[in-house]
C-alpha cells in the first residue's frame, strides 16, 4: 500500500519554499552550529555499533534515569518511530493514536497492513479526559498506544494523573516525547513497559544531526535494531560523536531553550491581546502556540497562503496536521525576529477583519 504524500514537509519543501523570509514555523530552538563542538572530535569514521555507541547511550540513558540497555540510538525520532511500526506491526493489529497529529502516526501503520483507530483531541475542554478517552479505544486487537505529549500542533500536555488509565491497559505505550524537557517526566516513568522517542532536533537545534533515540524495554529495543540491520545498518559515528558532545552541554542548551520559551510568551501573549482574529489554545511547554483562526471567509490554509504572498511569513496551517481551521506559530524564536513575523502578521489579520480574501485591497 503506497504512502499517502506528507502534508507538513510538502507545505514546507515544495508549497513554502522560496516564498518566506520569516520564518514562525519552525518547531523548535533555532538551528545552532556545531563549530563548539568540533574540537571534541576525535571519531575514527567505522561503521557504529548497531544500536549506537556506549557512550551515548549511556548519556541517554542518564537523561531519563535507566538502564543503558534499554537506549537505542537512531536517525531522529522519525526513525526510531518508524523502526517501531516496522518491527512490531502486523497485518490486523491496530494502533491507538491522536489527532489531529503526526502525519507518520496516522498513517504509516497501514503499510503494514495495520489500522489506525484515531481518538480525536476535545479542544474545549483542553483535552481533560484524553488519558480515559484513549485508554477506552484499546480493544483485543491492539498492538500499540502512540501518544505525542507535548504535542504538536496544540501544545497540550497530558497531567501526571492522565498516564494511569493508560497504565491499566496492559497494552504497549509509546509517547513521542520530542517537546520534552525533563526526560524525568517521561512516560517510561509512568507507564510499565511503555517507550519513549525523542532526539537532539527540538529543543537543542540540531535536527541535522538527525540525533533521535528509543527508551523502552530490551526485547522491544532488539527487536528494532534487528529492523536496522535491513535498512541504515548503524548511525554514522560522526554524528553520533557530535550528540554525545551536544549532550555533554546539555545545561546550557536547554537553558537558553527556556530563555527562549520565556522572552517569546511575553512578546506573543502582548500581541495576542490585540489581535483577537487569532485565538491561542494556551501552551503548555511546547515552542509553538495553536491558534484557532476566527477570521470571516478566510480559512486556515488562505491565511497562510496570503502570508506567503503579501509579507513573506511562514506559519504552519492546521491543516497540514488535520486541524483545519487553526494556525501554529513557533513563538520560541528571537525576539526581533519574531517581532517582525507578529508585525507582519498582524497586518495581514487587520486588513482581513471582516473582509472576505477577495475583497483585500
Ligand atoms: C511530533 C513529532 N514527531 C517526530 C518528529 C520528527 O523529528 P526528528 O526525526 O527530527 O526527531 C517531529 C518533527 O517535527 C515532530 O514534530
Amino acid at each position: 500500500m503506497p504512502v499517502p504524500p506528507y502534508r507538513s514537509q510538502e507545505w514546507l519543501f515544495d508549497v513554502a519554499a522560496g516564498r518566506y523570509d520569516v520564518d514562525l514555523a519552525v518547531s523548535g530552538m533555532e538551528s545552532q552550529s556545531v563549530e563548539p563542538l568540533l574540537p571534541e572530535m576525535t571519531t575514527k569514521a567505522g561503521y557504529d555499533v548497531d544500536r549506537g555507541a556506549g557512550k551515548l547511550r549511556a548519556a541517554v540513558a542518564e537523561c531519563y534515569g535507566v538502564p543503558a540497555e534499554q537506549v537505542l540510538i537512531t536517525h531522529g525520532a522519525q526513525e526510531a518511530l518508524y523502526l517501531l511500526y516496522a518491527a512490531l506491526l502486523e497485518p490486523g493489529d491496530e494502533v491507538v493514536a491522536r489527532a489531529p497529529g503526526w502525519q507518520q502516526t496516522l498513517d504509516l501503520p497501514a503499510r503494514f497492513g495495520a489500522t489506525t483507530v484515531s481518538v480525536d483531541y476535545d479542544l474545549t475542554d483542553g483535552d481533560a479526559r484524553g488519558g480515559e478517552r484513549v485508554a477506552e479505544a484499546v480493544g483485543p486487537r491492539t498492538r500499540m498506544v502512540v501518544l505525542n505529549s507535548p504535542h504538536n500542533p496544540t501544545g497540550l500536555t497530558f497531567a501526571d494523573h492522565q498516564w494511569e488509565p493508560l497504565a491499566a491497559t496492559d497494552t504497549l505505550v509509546v509517547n513521542d516525547e520530542e517537546y520534552l524537557t525533563d526526560f524525568g517526566r517521561s512516560v517510561v516513568h509512568h507507564v510499565p513497559g511503555s517507550c519513549s522517542v525523542s532526539s537532539l532536533s527540538k529543543v537543542y537545534g540540531f535536527p541535522g544531526l538527525r540525533l533521535g533515540w528509543l527508551v523502552g524495554p530490551p526485547e522491544v529495543v532488539e527487536k528494532c535494531v534487528n529492523y536496522r540491520r535491513y535498512t541504515t545498518i548503524s548511525n554514522s559515528p560522526l554524528l553520533e560523536d557530535l550528540g554525545l558532545a551536544v549532550l555533554g552541554r546539555r545545561e546550557t542548551y536547554l537553558a537558553a531553550y527556556q530563555q527562549r520559551l520565556a522572552d517569546g510568551w511575553r512578546v506573543f501573549r502582548d500581541w495576542a491581546s490585540d489581535h483577537p482574529q487569532l485565538r491561542p489554545l494556551p501552551p503548555q511547554g511546547t515552542p509553538y502556540v495553536c491558534c484557532r483562526v476566527d477570521l470571516p471567509g478566510t480559512s486556515s490554509w488562505d491565511l497562510c497562503t496570503e502570508l506567503l504572498d503579501r509579507e513573506r511569513l511562514l506559519l504552519m496551517p492546521g491543516d497540514v496536521f488535520g486541524a483545519p481551521g487553526y494556525v501554529r506559530i513557533s513563538y520560541a524564536r528571537p525576539v526581533d525576529l519574531l517581532t517582525e513575523g507578529l508585525d507582519r502578521l498582524g497586518r495581514v489579520v487587520t486588513a482581513l477583519s471582516g473582509l472576505e480574501l477577495a475583497e483585500l485591497p
